[in-house]
């Protein structure tokens, strides 16, 4: 291994790791330094992939018990294996992992496995994760990816075992009677999923007076109303001011937002899923002097370049939203600044996808944006029990909507609760990368019958001439 790179990027997460592979495509020497025991960040090990994998073997439970009768298939004695549950979704994590270092090793991107710390511009030295002694590496350019950390809750320690963040919500050993979720945000909605499917009584307890802030106000309310419909209950506009373990859980005392009578709710256990912070501990950042917003962000300019010269910064560590796509988005647009090229990451068209079910998928503005604003839109609205396809599948909740420029007609948000939302947002998407007018969607041919045409319609309904509705 040389001691001196092109690039070095600091962590191995979907910011870091893509930035590694793209550097070394583009002949840069590449070393990922990554504390880890494996590669993948947050979102491979203990983020992204497995709460999807629990996601979706969850799904299939509860489809066995509730919703394959509806078409003619009947099941006796569905039963819970939990064990068998959780041991697939780590082999699902291991093959992820283990697929990033294959892919290192064919772009020979070297792994130095340890943790950096910033030395000087241009230096990182790297302790050994069994402690051993410091190696310095010197490079050209240096890539803060390190990532994020969860936001703790004042007076309430987690211990991942009866207070758990969604790193302990990823592994219980059994399925508890009550889980109380605090934040009605991605984590507590998708693990609450989870642990509803399998069984649990989930109340959410959200500060807010709604769940999913920053979403469109009606895609929130409508996933609202169906999970609630699934057993979910929400204490909104709540905080909670203490808690106490017991022999019995966890005794939370909750108070309204805005002051009020307090109450008591005791739970199994409790998941604290109110946010995550940038995560730049021991790193160095004050001896190189690398500046850092009241966040803690990272501060870095269009290109991704930190006050300090050679020393970058991407992913969850800096501004905008906190998503693997974003982060690797960056990591590709600097690498290949980097290298000589042009390139950038447009964050007017970053899709965000929360893996409920229904899913709720997002791209562009939301009406409360355009509102506030000022800018004149129309809407475009088909609901999924008009589209032939969710119909024959007897998935039919949910709705796409459009929003369109009123006078130039160009799309500037779509927001779908629905079946495969988050599949369906990726030609949203593109529309929005494209600069695309409602009327271009509404005038591509859609395959029948498929969940997409709901897409096509919601345009067609922009421009005031739905055919199915
Ligand atoms: P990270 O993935 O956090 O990677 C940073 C890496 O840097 C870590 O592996 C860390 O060990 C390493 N590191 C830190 N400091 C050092 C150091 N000094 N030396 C060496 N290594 C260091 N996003 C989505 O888009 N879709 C999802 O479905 C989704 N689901 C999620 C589910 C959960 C439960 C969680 C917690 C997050 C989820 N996210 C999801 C968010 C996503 O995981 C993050 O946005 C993404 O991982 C950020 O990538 P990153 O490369 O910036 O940082
Ligand atoms: P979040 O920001 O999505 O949601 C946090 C929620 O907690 C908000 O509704 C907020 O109002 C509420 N809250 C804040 N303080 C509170 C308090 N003291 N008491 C009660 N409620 C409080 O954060 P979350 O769910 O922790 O996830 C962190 C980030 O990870 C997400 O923002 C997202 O960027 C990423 N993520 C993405 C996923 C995806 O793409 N599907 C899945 C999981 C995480």
């Amino acid at each position: 291994m040389p001691d001196t790179y092109d690039v070095i990027v600091i962590g191995g997460g979907p910011g870091g790791y893509v930035a590694a592979i793209r550097a070394a495509q583009l002949g840069l020497r590449t070393a990922c330094v990554e504390k880890r025991g494996s590669l993948g960040g947050t979102c491979l090990n203990i983020g992204c992939i497995p709460s999807k994998a629990l996601l979706q073997s969850s799904e299939k439970y509860a489809e066995a018990q509730h919703a394959l009768a509806q078409h003619g298939v009947k099941l006796a004695g569905v039963e819970l294996d939990l064990a068998t549950l959780m041991a697939r979704k780590d082999k699902v994590v291991g093959e992820n992992t283990r697929g990033v270092e294959f892919l290192f090793k064919k772009n020979k991107v070297d792994w130095v496995k340890g943790a950096a710390r910033l030395v000087a511009a241009g230096r990182v030295a790297v302790t050994p994760m069994n402690g051993g002694e410091a190696q310095e590496l010197g490079a050209r350019s240096i890539i803060i990816a390190t990532g994020s950390d969860i936001v703790p809750l004042p007076g309430v320690e987690i211990d991942e075992k009866t207070v758990v963040s969604s790193t302990g919500a990823l592994s219980l050993p059994a399925v508890p009677k009550q889980l109380v979720v605090v934040g009605g945000g991605y984590i507590g909605l998708e693990m609450g999923s989870v642990w509803r499917r399998l069984g649990s009584a989930v109340t959410v307890v959200e500060f807010l007076d709604r769940i999913t802030p920053g979403m469109d106000g009606e895609l929130s309310k409508q996933l609202q109303r169906v999970l609630a419909r699934q057993g979910f209950a929400f204490k909104l506009g709540t905080k909670v001011v203490a808690a106490e373990r017991g022999k019995d859980g966890v005794t939370l005392t909750l108070e309204p937002a805005a002051g009020g009578a307090r109450e008591e709710l005791v739970s199994d256990v409790v998941l604290v899923a109110i946010g995550r912070r940038p995560y730049t501990e021991g790193l160095g950042l004050e001896t190189v002097g690398v500046a850092a917003d009241n966040k803690g962000r990272i501060i870095v300019d269009a290109n991704f370049a930190t006050n300090v010269p050679g020393i970058y910064a991407i992913g969850d560590v800096i501004a905008g939203p906190m998503l693997a796509h974003k982060a690797s988005e960056e990591g590709v647009a600097l690498v290949e600044t980097l290298a000589g090229q042009k390139s950038h990451v447009n964050y007017g068209a970053i899709p965000a996808v929360i893996y409920t079910w229904p899913e709720v998928a997002s791209v562009g503005q939301t009406e409360e944006e355009l509102k506030a604003a000022g800018i004149a839109y129309k809407t475009g609205k088909f609901p999924f029990s008009a589209n032939a396809r969710a119909r024959a599948n007897g998935d039919t909740e949910g709705f796409v909507k459009i929003l369109a420029d009123e006078r130039s007609d160009r799309v500037l948000g779509v927001h779908i609760i629905g079946p495969d939302a988050g599949t369906l947002i990726a030609e949203a998407t593109l529309a929005l990368e494209y600069g695309a007018s409602a009327e271009d969607i509404a005038r591509t041919c859609h395959a029948h019958p498929t969940l997409n045409e709901a897409v096509k319609e919601a345009a067609l309904a922009a421009e005031g001439h739905a055919l199915h509705i």
